[in-house]
């Protein structure tokens, strides 16, 4: 997507040292423009822990880039050691954020791509390949994810006569939390390039508030017409018809169609239901883990620290500052992700089309998926 008119992708090799991976650093977005190199495994786990880089999209291929780099500095002295390194590499990447199953996808994509290799520099380039191949598929999907999800728009902005549609989006499933285009946002681009009249109400998503920070930022980087709202607008908003529809990404969809997504998802699905509003979530199928069916009880949820509740961060003017805003004994909790139900979720928007959330839904997009 475009930064100034300037086409950027989230994770890309340093032009004149392909051992460096360079990332923007999200913390600093809307306020400043920071790149970041990550030369070192430790750098890409620190990146991805302490949310430099985060989204589930953007999460899996900056590990697919973590594997090439663990190969880079794995010791030579054996196959072994070697390979032993990148095992190890690999638990350290996944350990970082539970709830994404990107993360855990790409690492064992990595070694699967790697592991009937000999020559360790013929491992090396393959671990460079893959994690190429993992970045590049998940902006093709995106892109694709774009072209099936206008078609609701479309169906809506003719239903209104070409009045304005108006989407709820919460947190940033945008370009920003993938490698390009988003999942949430692929649509609402792709209508907006079609000149269609959209307008999008950004949750801001306390505690870290991505929404009011990165999705914002992003939608002015495209003209995208859009509003900031606070986290419980969206239920108020339903109610007076003020939303068409709902669109969200994932971190983790069941192989029965539950969706895990960022705190607080769940609480507009149900105002959505309540108020006979489509709630469609968008997705790569990196994102679906088809070994569990129970979201509620399998998806591990991660929990942050609870500094992240008790305090906000923001522009001063000069610079960003980090304020207390509870009282200072008080506890917090700091739960970062909830689980939807499929019964609330009107339909997967994925690359390779829509289907209902359900595992027959999935199965008739992912046949090779069928058992038996
Ligand atoms: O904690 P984050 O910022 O990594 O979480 C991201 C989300 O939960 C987003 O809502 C998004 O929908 C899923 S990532 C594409």
């Amino acid at each position: 997507m475009n930064i100034n008119n300037k086409h950027y992708r989230t994770i890309w090799l340093k032009e004149d040292n392909p051992a460096v991976v360079q990332v923007i650093d999200q913390r600093w977005i809307p306020h400043d423009f920071v790149v970041e190199d990550l030369k070192t495994v430790d750098q890409v786990v620190t990146a991805i822990k302490e949310m430099h880089i985060r989204g589930a999209g953007l999460i899996g291929a900056t590990a697919g880039f973590g594997m090439y780099i663990a190969a880079l500095e794995a010791p030579r002295s054996s196959r072994e050691a070697f390979w032993r390194y990148l095992v190890k590499s690999g638990e350290k990447l996944k350990s970082t954020r539970p709830t994404a199953v990107n993360l855990e996808w790409a690492v064992h994509r990595q070694l699967d791509a790697i592991r009937g290799i000999e020559d360790m520099d013929e491992m090396t380039q393959a671990a460079l390949r893959t994690a190429q191949a993992i970045a590049d598929e998940d902006a093709d999907s995106c892109r694709r994810i774009g072209e099936h999800g206008v078609k609701i728009i479309q169906k809506i902005a003719e239903r209104k006569n070409g009045d304005t549609v108006n989407i709820l989006t919460h947190c940033n499933a945008g370009w920003l939390a993938f490698v390009d285009y988003g999942t949430a946002t692929a649509p609402i681009y792709k209508a907006h390039d079609l000149g269609i009249d959209v307008h999008v109400w950004v949750d801001e998503t306390r505690p870290r508030n991505q929404g009011a920070r990165l999705t914002a930022w992003e939608l002015l980087q495209e003209g995208v017409p859009h509003s900031v709202v606070a986290d419980n607008v969206g239920g108020h908003l339903m109610q007076h018809g003020m939303v068409d529809m709902v669109i969200t990404g994932a971190d983790r969809v069941t192989s029965t169609g539950d969706v895990a997504n960022k705190i607080g998802t769940y609480l507009k699905a149900l105002a959505a239901r309540d108020n006979g509003v489509p709630f469609y979530v968008a997705l790569p199928s990196s994102s679906i883990d088809w070994k569990i069916q129970d979201g509620i009880e399998e998806i591990p949820i991660e929990q942050r620290s609870p500094e992240e509740v008790k305090y906000v961060s923001g522009w001063d003017g000069n610079r960003i500052r980090r304020v207390l805003v509870t009282p200072e004994e008080s506890p917090a909790v700091n739960y970062a992700f909830d689980v939807t139900p499929s019964r609330l979720v009107t339909g997967l928007i994925t690359e390779r089309g829509i289907c209902e959330a359900s595992e027959e839904g999935l199965l008739l997009l992912y046949p090779e998926r069928r058992k038996g």
